[in-house]
């Protein structure tokens, strides 16, 4: 049988692809299957640079993801590839560095698809997700906190998005 295509195609985006943009993977995945949109939503994660290709989420990621419920271990990293410009809908981007360097690789037409993820949860007051890859354990805590928050945003707007189509 052949896989239904996704309606809205999601893609996190950070530095490395171990730490923030695989727990805002594994958290919307797993908060968006208590919505009517959990088969309609294509979710991937990626980073902008390559130092980790093929790595898994970094262990302090896992475990604070972990005391939550979300299962972090099968997701492995990878870099940024052009053809996600294409594919995805919703470019996310945790931070304004992450933000700039896919303006630079993204073709002008499709910038729009380009955002960062905390747009979507403006009652933070915070626009961006700190990279806590050289801080303590309050860092990884912090940054679930932020995606927690910014996918319970990002699920209401595709479910407004859903309705109106
Ligand atoms: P991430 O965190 O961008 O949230 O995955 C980082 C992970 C690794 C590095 C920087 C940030 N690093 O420089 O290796």
């Amino acid at each position: 049988m052949a896989l239904k295509t996704p309606d809205y195609r999601v893609l996190f985006v950070c530095l490395g692809n171990i730490c923030r943009s695989p727990t805002a993977e594994g958290v919307f995945r797993t908060l968006l299957a208590d919505s009517a949109l959990r088969e309609r939503v294509g979710i991937d994660s990626a980073g902008t640079g390559a130092y980790h290709e093929g790595s898994p989420p970094d262990k302090r990621s896992q475990a604070a993801a972990l005391k939550r419920g979300y299962d972090l271990s099968l997701q492995r990293a990878r870099q940024v590839r052009d053809e996600d410009f294409e594919q995805f809908d919703y470019i996310l981007a945790m931070d304004n560095s992450n933000l700039h360097d896919l303006q630079r690789r993204c073709p002008p037409a499709l910038h729009r698809k380009l955002g960062l993820f905390l747009r979507y949860a403006p009652e933070l007051g915070m626009t961006t997700v700190p990279d806590p890859y050289n801080g303590g354990k309050a860092g990884f805590e912090q940054v679930l906190d932020l995606i927690e928050a910014a996918s319970k945003g990002l699920i209401q707007h595709l479910e407004a998005q859903a309705s109106e189509a």
